[in-house]
């Protein structure tokens, strides 16, 4: 499972975006996230075309950030185009300092404090996705006091539970995020929007869950959201003239993982939405989507070196296990731990091998932190370089100083250059929020 320009070169390494991983990992030091440039551009790219193409009316693909920020990826979405979408302060600062037009900004979250809502009004922030008539209410009043008109977009549930981890799904109707469409409360909710003063409008939003991997939950969300639509329709004489599908599109970690190509994807939710828009009589709105996982996913890479191999005698078949500990663990991807996340690896100086030796790879930290669990590696030992594949969302972004542990460093790779895009976290940088207050200085 070679994924976007890895390749395994001359000296049996890996290699991706033409560096050798294993002179990457001796020039910039390990745990380190590698970025494929070249295969997030594509992703933008293709994932902009094939919507582009087979969609009736206007496209809008904003980049869920939440996946993996850091200031050189907004600034390549931005490039490529696409939209962003920010679901905190911290992202929209982010986003923000890049030079992100704030018009291209969409802007979500189940609780904006005042300060945040007040930092998106003050910029021109796009959209506001609202979650619930509370934070609809409290907007109005700070665009008001602005002397503005917000464009934002409700965010509803569509009482959809798609087949995901339990922890990643949303669509379901028990869900803090969003507004029930069942019950009614959803049409409230938009009946008293379109009253109020300093709200624009524009749409509805849904996400049903994440890493999916076909395209049910989508295509049932889309029945419920257009169905939802004519009833605005009908019940308020309103077209509402944008439609948010939100993310979802799951990737490979695993070689049996098949998640639909970007081509089938668009094809089954456009034919879904044609048929929706038909059966309830709805003019075809502007399709908004929120990719986060399937753009950078598979184009992270994070590379360890191996401490030691231990072989423990075990009560199950075969009877031993052999654990190998890296160099990091969940402070750099607590996925496993968080989702039963399953990841594939290999040893990146020996990529050419067979992988004909079952190890379960260890992280460092003082709980049972397995990244991998029972994985075929092939020969591994000290000093090696082990490749986790996949890493490219939901690693750095929930990354975490456990055990003051320091962030890794982040690399973009392209065309056999390297460039740091996240420093390593310094020791220093780990005392750097420490106070002492003086009456312990003395001890
Ligand atoms: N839009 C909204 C409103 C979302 O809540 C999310 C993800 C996305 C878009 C992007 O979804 P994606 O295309 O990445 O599936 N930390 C978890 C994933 C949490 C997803 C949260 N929302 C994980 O590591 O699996």
């Amino acid at each position: 499972m070679l994924l976007g320009t890895q390749r395994v070169n001359d000296a049996g390494h890996l290699e991706i975006g033409g560096c050798d991983t294993v002179e990457l990992a001796k020039t910039f030091g390990t745990p380190l996230y590698v970025v494929d440039e070249a295969l997030v551009r594509e992703n933008c790219r293709k994932y902009t075309e094939v919507f582009g193409k087979r969609y009736k009316g206007d496209v809008r693909i904003s980049y869920a950030s939440k996946a993996f920020l850091v200031q050189a990826i907004a600034a390549v979405v931005n490039e490529e185009g696409l939209d962003i979408d920010v679901a905190s302060g911290g992202e929209l600062y982010t986003a923000l300092s890049v030079g992100f037009p704030p018009e291209n900004i969409l802007y979500h979250g189940n609780y904006k404090s005042d300060e945040e809502i007040e930092l998106g009004i003050a910029k021109g922030v796009g959209r506001f996705v609202v979650d619930n008539p509370h934070e609809l209410r409290r907007l109005s009043r700070i665009a008001t006091g602005h002397g503005i008109v917000q464009p934002i977009l409700i965010r509803v549930t569509p009482g959809i539970d798609p087949h995901t981890h339990r922890r990643i799904r949303t669509g379901q109707e028990d869900s803090k995020f969003g507004i029930n469409v069942s019950d009614g409360s959803a049409l409230e909710a938009i009946k008293e929007a379109l009253t109020l003063p300093g709200i624009d409008l524009r749409g509805i939003h849904c996400h049903v869950g994440s890493q999916l991997l076909d395209t049910q939950s989508h295509t049932d969300a889309i029945d419920v959201m257009v169905e939802f639509l004519a009833t605005v329709k009908s019940e308020t004489g309103k077209s509402l003239p944008e439609l948010d599908l939100g993310g979802g599109l799951g990737v490979r970690y695993l070689e049996h993982h098949e998640p639909p190509s970007y081509e089938a994807f668009a094809e089954t939710l456009c034919a879904a939405l044609d048929a929706a828009f038909e059966k309830y009589g709805i003019e075809t709105p502007a399709l908004l989507l929120e990719p986060g996982r399937s753009l950078v996913a598979e184009a992270g890479t994070t590379l360890y070196t191996v401490g030691q191999a231990k072989k423990v005698n075990i009560v199950e078949e075969p009877g031993t296990r052999t654990y190998v500990a890296v160099d990091g663990g969940m402070s750099d991807n607590p996925r496993p731990q968080l989702y039963d996340a399953v990841y594939r690896c290999l040893v990146a100086n020996r990529a050419d091998q067979p992988r004909d030796q079952i190890v379960t790879v260890a992280g460092k930290h003082c709980e049972t932190d397995i990244l991998i669990w029972n994985t075929p590696t092939g020969v591994i030992g000290e000093g090696d370089v082990l490749a986790v594949q996949t890493t490219g969302a939901y690693n750095h972004a929930m990354a975490s100083n456990y055990n003051r542990f320091r962030r890794p460093a982040v690399v973009f790779v392209q065309n056999g250059h390297a460039d740091v895009v996240y420093e390593r976290e310094t020791l220093d940088d780990l005392l750097r929020q420490d106070r002492m207050p003086a009456r312990l200085q003395s001890s």
